[in-house]
């Protein structure tokens, strides 16, 4: 259900430094599919990944919840989202939320946002500020 957006969008990915293009689908608690790409800078940390522009497609659509999220990339195995990415994921997922890693070859690996962030970074964590 994901892949196809994924993939789709990966194609219009802005990434001539790296040559690296990367699509991310989200599909939202609500049903809908919010998908983004990498968004390349030549000041290069200014740079957007793929799955930082789907969240952000998620939140400008009114959706606030990730029921299952998919990212692909030409990689030799299938595509880890950075940490800082994992982090961002974390935001709007439930730790059993399913994150499928894809390789434009057909590999593909299903993760739980727990296993790919343990130790996440919560609001419970500032709870004496
Ligand atoms: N990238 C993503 O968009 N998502 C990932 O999960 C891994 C890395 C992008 C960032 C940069 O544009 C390029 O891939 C190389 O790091």
């Amino acid at each position: 259900m994901l892949l196809k957006p994924a993939t789709d969008v990966r194609l219009r990915a802005y990434a001539p430094y790296s040559r690296f293009k990367v699509g991310a689908a989200i599909r939202a608690t609500s049903g809908a599919i919010h998908v983004g790409c990498n968004v390349e800078n030549v000041a290069y940390p200014e740079g957007t990944c793929a799955e930082a522009g789907a969240i952000a497609a998620m939140i400008a659509a009114g959706d606030t919840a990730i029921a299952e999220i998919l990212v692909i990339a030409d990689s030799p195995a299938p595509v880890p989202p950075c940490g800082g990415c994992r982090q961002k994921i974390a935001e709007f997922a439930a730790p059993d939320v399913k994150v499928t890693l894809c390789t434009t070859d057909g590999a593909q690996k299903t993760m739980t946002v727990a296993e790919l962030l343990p130790g996440v970074f919560t609001a419970a964590h500032m709870a004496k500020a």
